[in-house]
């Protein structure tokens, strides 16, 4: 810490000159500055392998600041604690000199030894430089060491495995940081507010008032330039494995006796251990994969995922995955959690629906529907907020009833995977709480319920596919898998907190 009660850090950006590096770290680090987070007392390192001088480096960051946030006031002074090292990440004598490099820095800004490496490149490279860092000396400090680490945290259980083994030779489970951002989204973080500081919801939270909850996290890009990694992940491993499962962990879990990191995260992973694992001819009850084809969206002709560069033309790669959870507990038997993701759909948004269970009797007969059902939506992106959907009397003579609508809209940045996800989670990182941050036994239990899926859907080549057309809603076996139960999909387009 230094005067002002922030910490000092050295931070080490292994993959500087990649996207995220450009897209969401240098932005996120500037916010961070700019609000007095990051104070004299800090320095980055980026790495990579191309050769480049700190001015060079210092000149790329001061554009994806710009880039991203359409300004740069107090750019030059924020810069000037950039700088640069061309590494080679098997090669020892490089971490060396990353070490010697790393060794001045502290000493001129003063920053006592606390050492952040972000690992934002190729994952298969997170295990080889884990290992160096301890083999060559830079883990060797007398401050803090973390290690933040992006997804993906391996390919399946076996991987993660043999990965988190790699790191924890050279960092305790403490010092890890692995990050799902979707954990640093505001709304994501609203779930446990919005739960444990509510005596109307939280009673009401379980299988006597909930019908079902739905999760929607819908894209309307398709892989882009990601076809390589895609083809070897899909929908199932790149969204449903952690940000969707972390979703459903939040929603399920039961209240924590404390805030603390190792609480909720107690918490969270008995929600995994308790989700219901279909087996082999019963996943087809409980999972629906898709692909997309091509289609048209607003007059422009969007190729079919086949088609996407880096593709194979004879693809078995799911672009969409749907669910039904069961999560074995008294708290949730019989209530099903649905969850959807897919690339190339109708709109860009992520929301969870919340749906009560009906009255009893409805004595509001309106004359050509039902009432409706009670919904506590929560906006996770773009809009974000919660609304409650209730019934009131329609104005006029008669008892009829109508659907209102109670919304509270957070004034929250309408982009996709925001920097401010990243700026939080960095900001958490250098205070050292790993709240946000997926611990190895929730890795490790979703991966294995993933893991079960996509083994079956790796052998049985899906005849369908493409089973949906690029723009729009997804494959249809995704509605029929809550109409068999009684349920449907609630519209989100319709949803949205400036529609209500
Ligand atoms: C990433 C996935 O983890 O999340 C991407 O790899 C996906 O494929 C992205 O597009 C979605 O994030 P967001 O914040 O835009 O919903």
């Amino acid at each position: 810490m230094n005067k002002s009660g922030n910490p000092t850090s050295l931070i080490m950006i292994f993959g500087a000159t990649g996207d995220l590096a450009k897209r969401k770290l240098f932005p996120s680090l500037y916010r961070l500055f700019e609000k007095g987070s990051l104070t004299d007392q800090f320095a980055v390192v980026g790495v990579a392998r191309r050769p480049l001088t700190n001015e060079e480096f210092q000149t790329s960051v001061k554009d994806s600041v710009l880039t991203a946030l359409g300004k740069d006031a107090n750019i030059d002074e924020f810069v000037s604690h950039f700088y640069y090292h061309s590494h080679d990440v098997t090669d020892s004598s490089s971490y060396v000199t990353l070490k010697t490099m790393a060794a001045g820095l502290d000493e001129k800004y003063n920053i006592g030894g606390n050492r952040i490496f972000y690992l934002a490149m190729a994952p298969e490279f997170f295990g080889t430089i884990a290992l160096h860092l301890k083999s060559d000396g830079l883990t060797d400090v007398k401050g803090f060491k973390r290690l933040v680490i992006e997804k993906p945290f391996g390919h399946d259980l076996e991987s993660a495995k043999e990965l988190n083994e790699q790191i924890r030779t050279a960092f305790s489970e403490e010092e890890v940081y692995r990050i799902d951002h979707y954990l640093g989204k505001e709304m994501v973080r609203n779930i446990e507010v919005i739960r444990f500081a509510n005596a109307i919801f939280e009673p009401l939270w379980n299988n006597r008032y909930i019908s079902n909850i739905q999760i929607t996290s819908s894209e309307t890009l398709g892989v882009e330039e990601r076809g390589r990694y895609y083809e070897t992940s899909g929908a199932l491993r790149d969204m449903v494995q952690n940000h969707m499962m972390q979703m459903v962990a939040l929603l399920a879990m039961e209240p924590p006796i404390r805030l603390t990191d190792e609480e909720i995260r107690s918490e969270k992973v008995k929600v995994l251990r308790a989700l219901r694992m279909p087996e082999g001819e019963q996943i087809k009850d409980y999972f629906v994969r898709g692909q997309y084809g091509k289609g048209t969206v607003n007059g422009e002709e969007l190729p079919g995922y086949r088609e996407e560069q880096m593709v194979n033309p004879e693809s078995n790669t799911e672009t969409y995955v749907a669910a039904k959870l069961m999560i074995d507990n008294f708290r949730w038997a019989g209530v099903p959690i649905y969850i959807r993701t897919g690339k190339r759909l109708t709109t860009k948004s992520t929301k969870i629906v919340i749906q009560f269970k009906d009255i009893p009797m409805n004595l509001y007969y309106q004359t050509d529907k039902e009432l409706n059902p009670n919904l506590l939506v929560i906006h996770i992106q773009p809009d974000e907020g919660i609304t409650l959907h209730l019934n009131a009397k329609k104005a006029g003579q008669h008892l009829d009833a109508t659907e209102v609508k109670l919304s509270y809209a957070n004034s929250g940045i309408n982009g996709m995977n925001t920097p401010e996800a990243y700026e939080k989670l960095l900001d958490d990182c250098m205070h050292g709480d790993a709240t946000n941050f997926t611990h190895w036994d929730e890795v490790a239990l979703s991966w294995s319920f993933v893991d079960n899926i996509s083994e079956v859907w790796e052998n049985t080549k899906e005849e369908s596919y493409p089973n949906y057309e690029a723009g729009s809603k997804g494959p249809k076996a995704a509605d029929e898998l809550l109409e068999k139960d009684g349920f449907f999909w609630w519209p989100i387009m319709e949803l949205d907190v400036d529609k209500c």
